[in-house]
């Protein structure tokens, strides 16, 4: 199965990716965790990505379709689930080129759909287990009193002005790939408000639909 998780920043797609990852024996690829570990352990990559990360504008597409083409040919382009890329049409292009060279297509595009007044409420008091990766709210999804409040991080681009930024990114760069999806792969919006057991169920009945997934 390769499925893509499609969305603006905050729809739950890094909460919903992992939970088909384990479900579904899948690699979670997450273009933004694989920036996040560059700038970690201060790579070049990483500190090329910082620049942009930081502000909210999205890394240039050259160096996120090489890092891409990397991790998918380690998975040997098949059972995965991208995170965050494509995100825009140029990436989606050149993917859909990759996987086609590979014989290897999408299975499904799953658009989680959250209300924007609900992205800034969910992005400002997330945090992440720095040491597992979990994802936290601090209302809605409240980490485990035995985690230490040091190891939870806010992450740079979660404050307001950023927030703001990535979410002109998304409706100018990322928003149009709706349409090139619809067109050319089996593409299923789900609501992704409520709790994240019912989002879950709700993207588990959406790729169950998708044509020659049984056995799965
Ligand atoms: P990336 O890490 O991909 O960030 P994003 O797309 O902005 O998405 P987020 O991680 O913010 O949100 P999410 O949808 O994963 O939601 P989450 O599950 O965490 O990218 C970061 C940056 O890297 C980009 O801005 C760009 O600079 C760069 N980058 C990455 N990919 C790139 C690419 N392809 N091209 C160019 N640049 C790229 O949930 C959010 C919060 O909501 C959490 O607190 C969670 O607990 C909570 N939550 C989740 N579900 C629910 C629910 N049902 N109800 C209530 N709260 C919920």
């Amino acid at each position: 199965m390769r499925l893509v998780l499609f969305g603006p920043p905050g729809a739950g797609k890094g909460t919903q990716a992992k939970r088909l990852a384990e479900q579904h024996g899948l690699v979670h690829l997450s273009t933004g965790d694989l920036f996040r570990a560059a700038i970690k352990a201060q790579t070049p990559l990483g500190q090329d990505a910082d620049r942009y990360i930081r502000d909210g504008l999205l890394v240039p597409d050259s160096v996120t379709n090489g890092l891409v083409a990397e991790k998918l040919e380690e998975m040997d382009y098949d059972a995965f689930v991208l995170d965050g890329y494509p995100r825009t049409i140029p990436q989606a292009e050149w993917l859909m080129q990759h996987l086609a060279d590979h014989d290897a297509p999408i299975t499904a595009v799953v658009s989680l759909v959250v209300p924007e007044e609900d992205i800034v409420t969910r992005l400002s008091r997330r945090r992440t287990d720095s040491q597992t990766g979990a994802i936290y709210h601090l209302d809605f999804n409240p980490p485990p009193e035995d985690v230490p409040a040091d190891r939870l991080v806010h992450r740079t681009d979660d404050h307001p002005d950023a927030i703001r930024t990535r979410l002109g990114e998304y409706h100018r760069e990322t928003q149009p790939l709706e349409v090139f999806f619809r067109e050319r792969s089996s593409f299923f919006e789900v609501d992704g408000t409520g709790a994240l057991d019912d989002v879950q169920g709700r993207v588990a009945d959406a790729i169950a639909d998708t044509r020659g997934l049984s056995g799965i």
